[in-house]
C-alpha cells in the first residue's frame, strides 16, 4: 500500500469540517493522507461521534483537567507523538495554540477560518462572531481561508481561499451555513490533500 501522511484533526464542536474530511477520504479524494486520530478539547463535541462512526481513533484532552496551558499542550503533543502524527488539522478547534506548540510543527499545522483573511480574523474572531462582524461591517463578499498555523493567530501562510457572496437579509447563522457549504467543506479537504502530498514528496 502507498505510504500516506498521518493526520490528526483537532476539534471542539459540531465537526462538520471533520465530516467533510471523512467524506473526502471515503470518496477516495484523500490520496496522500490518512485520518488517523481526532482530538477534542470538549468531551461533549459531536465531532467525537462523527469520528467514532467513521472508525477513527479519538482522544479527549480538556483544558480544565490541567494546571496550566503548558501542561494541557504537553498532553496534546504527547498524544500526537505517540500516534506518529505528521500533519495536524485544526477544524473548529477553539483554543489558540502557543508559540511553544506551533514552533514544534512548522508548516505541519493547518487551520480553516470562516473569512477571507486578513479580514475578520485573529484573537476573538471565531465561529459565529466572524460572520456577525462581516455583516455588521457591511462587506458584500466573505469566504473562507485555509492557512498554516504559526505563533500569530490566523497569521500563517495562506494555502487556499474561496469567496462567498453575502445576500440581503443574511443572518450570521444563514451566512455561516453558506460559507461552510460553498467554501470551508471544499477547501479544507483540498488543502489536506495538497499538504499531505507535499509532505510525502519532501521526505
Ligand atoms: C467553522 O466555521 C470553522 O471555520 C470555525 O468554527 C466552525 C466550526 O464548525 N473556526 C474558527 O472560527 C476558528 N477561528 P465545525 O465544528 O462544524 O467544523
Amino acid at each position: 500500500m502507498k505510504e500516506k501522511t498521518k493526520i490528526a484533526v483537532l476539534v471542539s464542536g459540531g465537526g462538520t469540517n471533520l465530516q467533510a474530511l471523512i467524506d473526502f477520504e471515503k470518496s477516495g479524494g484523500l490520496k496522500s493522507g490518512k485520518l488517523s486520530l481526532v482530538i477534542s478539547d470538549n468531551p461533549n463535541a459531536y465531532a467525537l461521534e462523527r469520528a467514532k462512526m467513521a472508525g477513527i481513533k479519538t482522544a479527549v484532552i480538556c483544558k480544565k483537567e490541567f494546571e496550566n496551558r503548558s501542561n494541557f499542550e504537553q498532553a496534546i503533543i504527547k498524544t500526537l507523538k505517540e500516534n506518529e502524527i505528521q500533519l495536524i488539522i485544526l477544524a473548529g478547534f477553539m483554543t489558540i495554540l502557543s508559540e511553544k506548540f506551533t514552533s514544534l510543527f512548522p508548516e505541519r499545522i493547518i487551520n480553516v477560518h470562516p473569512s477571507l483573511i486578513p479580514s475578520f480574523c485573529g484573537k476573538g474572531f471565531y465561529g459565529l462572531k466572524v460572520h456577525e462582524a462581516a455583516l455588521s461591517y457591511g462587506v458584500k463578499v466573505t469566504g473562507a481561508t485555509v492557512h498554516f498555523v504559526n505563533e500569530i493567530p490566523d497569521g500563517g501562510r495562506i494555502i487556499l481561499q474561496k469567496a462567498v457572496e453575502i445576500k440581503d437579509g443574511d443572518t450570521p447563522e444563514i451566512l455561516q451555513k453558506r460559507v461552510m457549504e460553498q467554501a470551508e467543506w471544499k477547501i479544507l479537504p483540498e488543502a489536506a490533500e495538497k499538504v499531505s502530498k507535499e509532505l510525502l514528496n519532501n521526505k
